[in-house]
């Protein structure tokens, strides 16, 4: 593109990004809950392993075709293709995972921003799981709140995008990331000395292999990747601001390792709380709302380190949305030759739009439901089982088959070749693998075979 792109400064900052868009809401919101909901260690493990053999890859070749590319994720793909065929596709995708997933992450960001003025209030300090669940559902069910709250967050995400990508995202995440990790720390340390924790350790420890169907799977897979935000061009887009000689598997291998640890301890930091205090492990999108506050009315100063925590957990997911928006700003940008401002404008304005549904999910629009889910389900389950595996696949298939082994390894090597091996690994898994894999647990996962 003529356009001037904005880059990422240095190698600790393009870690520092790329972790903040992988970690988010997701490790401390969506791992415990389907964690919880799909009967735990069984499930666990089979996130651990999608993220491992399926994961890794995919993150891997994203991250090259983008710099390769060095241009937003649907012109990354026409930009790179050696012949004229419709890969683009995996940006327009993309796109729309973007703004499903914006949908309802937006209203999952406005629960935490609201308790962060719960918190701050003092409203919410209880270990009854009675009480708990109806302060949460008190908020969710009240469409002014859901609403407000979630156009807060979009205004702030929006604020943040117009400084700019390196010192954004940089500046956010690199300071305050590391005070979270203590913080979960500290709650898994309460959460275990609590009476009957116990319980909460074999749960997400000791397998049950008779709950894990092929949904269950697909379920895994699909978070593996939204972990991680791959499938969809975040990666694309990140590594189109990377430097030329950045390393990208040990950058990609050490974001995977620092992501499944922050899920880890948010696991254990939610679940010895959930059995201690008797709440239900399959409590649904509300479980960390419900628990997190018990374990803080339980420890001195509590009241204190709540806000610290809301406070953080908000920021964690302000890193992991301003990449989500980027795929949209910069497909705007870079395809309509539009400026930044206008691009994100639109795409704010269009994930708004979309994020009503998603907004009032738990009242007005309760009812509208399709497959059996109500829009907040379905974005979900529409970009994390569907249209993120499906793009890991054409990702797969692009960078091993079409764009080819050659140009992938000159793009790779370029800095700090990896080892020969790493070279062999990663082409079978992204030709046969991973894509193998992808296909059978998608179509067993949707019934479809
Ligand atoms: N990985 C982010 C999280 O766990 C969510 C995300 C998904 C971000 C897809 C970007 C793209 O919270």
């Amino acid at each position: 593109m003529s356009a001037q792109r904005d880059g990422f400064s240095s190698t600790f900052g393009v870690l520092a990004a790329t972790l903040g868009s992988a970690v988010g809401l997701g490790n401390i919101w969506k791992v415990p809950y389907l964690t919880g909901a799909n009967g735990g260690a069984g499930f666990l493990l089979l996130y651990l392993l999608a993220t491992l053999v399926v994961g890794l890859p995919v993150m891997i070749a994203e991250i090259t075709i983008g710099r390769a590319a060095r241009t937003d994720p649907v012109g990354a793909f026409t930009k790179l293709a050696p012949v004229r065929r419709p890969w683009w596709v995996i940006g327009v995708s993309g796109t729309l995972a973007a703004f499903l997933i914006m949908a309802f992450y937006s209203e999952v960001a406005a629960w935490v921003f609201a308790y962060v003025a719960k918190a701050v209030a003092g409203g919410l300090l209880s270990t009854d799981p009675k009480t708990a669940a109806a302060i949460f559902s008190k908020l969710v069910s009240d469409p002014a709140q859901a609403l407000f709250w979630q156009w807060v967050v979009l205004l702030c995400v929006g604020g943040v995008i117009l400084m700019g990508v390196s010192k954004g995202i940089e500046a956010v995440t690199k300071k305050l990331m590391p005070i979270l990790f203590l913080l979960l720390v500290a709650i898994g340390i309460r959460g275990l000395t609590l009476p009957g924790a116990v319980a909460g350790l074999e749960f997400l420890f000791r397998p049950d292999f008779s709950k894990l169907t092929p949904a269950v799977a697909l379920v895994a897979l699909g978070l593996a990747f939204f972990k991680l935000s791959i499938g969809m061009g975040t990666m694309v887009t990140y590594g189109s601001y990377f430097r030329a000689d950045q390393d990208i598997p040990a950058t990609a291998l050490r974001v995977m390792l620092a992501d499944l640890v922050v899920s880890l301890l948010a696991g254990i930091a939610i679940f010895p709380a959930v059995f201690a205090f008797g709440f239900k492990p399959e409590a649904g999108p509300s479980l960390v709302f419900i628990t997190i506050p018990a374990v803080f009315a339980s420890m001195p100063g509590g009241a204190i380190v709540m806000v610290a925590f809301f406070v953080l957990t908000a920021v964690a997911a302000m890193g992991a949305m301003l990449s989500l928006v980027e795929v949209p700003v910069a497909v705007l940008a870079e395809r309509f030759e539009i400026s930044r401002r206008r691009a994100l404008l639109i795409a704010l304005a269009g994930i708004a739009g979309l994020g009503v549904f998603a907004a009032l999910a738990q009242s007005r629009t309760a009812d509208w439901k399709l497959f059996g889910l109500n829009p907040f389900d379905l974005f979900d389950f529409l970009s994390s089982n569907i249209l993120l595996p499906a793009g890991g696949i054409l990702i797969c298939a692009f960078a091993a088959w079409e764009w080819g082994r050659q140009n992938f390894e000159a793009e790779l090597g370029r800095g700090s070749p990896p080892r020969k091996w790493v070279f062999a690994a990663l082409t079978v898994l992204m030709r046969y693998v991973s894509p193998l894999l992808i296909g059978v647990v998608m179509l067993k996962g949707l019934g479809l075979f």
